[in-house]
């Protein structure tokens, strides 16, 4: 590959066609690196214009660093909520608490210093010090990826040659735009379905164009099935109040709130298995009553789907037996909790009808 010549057309292209986003600083202004370390953990399988909202109410709650240090991780994950991928949040909460314990409240800008916080990966650590520090380290992540397949015209380009080849193109001047031209390219020209190449700066240099494969490339990867988990979800009432549970920290969705759950075994009714749920999660006694409703959700590794199902207590009081901590919400105050989407979704409809079409004695 002619790597300077791709370089500078992708300066040149990007100077002109950059996207205004707002944690781009102007050309010449020095980039909070917090800033920059925040827009690249918020944008890991997440589209900017989604972004966009979370980003300005989070450095309005967090401006700095030692703001974010200093909240509380369910503050945290209130502001994240929506957003998904919840141990984003997690790692970088804890990241910057190191960075405020260890480092006096700077980011610290040495690759390997950098590379040592909680959740920073190869692609955070290389588009946080080039972009934010002028560090000439590369960045791979889908766009990227794609970009590469197109220009080499390779259907599946191995992970093991994808980064020397994003390691071959940073080294010079402003690496960090060097590394975003790459990434936008992918993001607003070479995109995955009818790319524009008509307006490509690099078109000249793309094997994939010479030889019109650029549809074809990459070759898509082999979706496999997910794993499907069947659950139920006890809806817990008692007077106006309802039930949530805290996760473990360490769980998927780990510190959010919820409601209970317990993924059914074969065979077992959503009403027995909400109703185990509660006496295995909480060791509590409830009778599950009429059903809200059924909610899919896709996660990276696992399709879900809650059965809700209302339920009144028996005899008991709630203990977190299976969760950090156990709270009697009244209905008006759940949105002050941060729940997952799916979770969100059964408490909206759960509330439609907080004592549930059929009251039960
Ligand atoms: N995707 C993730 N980070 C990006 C950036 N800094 N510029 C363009 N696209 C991106």
């Amino acid at each position: 590959m002619d790597f300077p010549t791709l370089r500078s057309r992708l300066l040149a292209w990007y100077d002109d066609a950059r996207r205004d986003l707002p944690w781009r600083t102007p050309r010449g202004q020095a980039p909070d690196p917090y800033r920059v370390w925040l827009s690249e953990v918020m944008l890991q399988q997440t589209r900017v214009e989604t972004v966009r909202p979370y980003y300005a109410r989070w450095l309005e709650r967090f401006p700095t660093v030692d703001a974010l240090a200093a909240a509380p991780l369910d503050d945290v994950l209130k502001a994240w909520e929506g957003l998904g991928y919840y141990s984003r949040a997690r790692n970088f909460h804890r990241a910057v608490q190191e960075v405020a314990s260890r480092h006096g409240g700077r980011v610290p800008g040495e690759p390997d210093a950098f590379r040592a916080l909680p959740g920073v990966g190869r692609y955070t650590a290389g588009a946080v010090m080039s972009i934010a520090f002028g560090r000439e380290e590369p960045v791979v992540d889908g766009n990227v990826r794609r970009v590469f397949a197109r220009w080499t015209d390779d259907p599946a380009p191995a992970e093991d040659a994808l980064w020397p080849m994003a390691a071959a193109l940073v080294p010079g001047e402003r690496p960090g735009d060097v590394n975003q031209a790459v990434m936008e390219l992918g993001a607003t020209v070479c995109t995955p379905r009818s790319p524009r190449c008509g307006e490509c700066p690099v078109r000249g240099l793309c094997a994939a164009y010479a030889a019109g494969t650029q549809n074809e490339r990459p070759a898509p990867k082999k979706a496999r099935p997910l794993p499907h988990e069947d659950t139920a979800v006890p809806v817990i009432h008692r007077g106006g109040e309802v039930l949530l549970v805290r996760r473990p920290v360490r769980a998927r969705l780990g510190g959010m709130w919820g409601f209970p759950q317990a993924i059914r075994h074969p065979g077992e009714s959503a009403s027995a298995a909400a109703e185990r749920a509660a006496a295995e999660g909480l060791d509590l006694a409830v009778r599950a009553g009429a059903p809200v409703a059924s909610v899919d959700h896709t996660f990276t590794h696992v399709r879900a789907t809650y059965h809700a199902v209302r339920c009144t207590v028996v005899w008991g009081e709630p203990r977190a037996v299976r969760y950090d901590e156990v709270a009697w919400v009244p209905w008006e105050r759940i949105g002050g909790y941060a729940l997952p989407v799916a979770q969100k979704r059964i408490a909206a409809l759960a509330a439609l009808h907080p004592t549930g079409p059929h009251p039960l004695a």
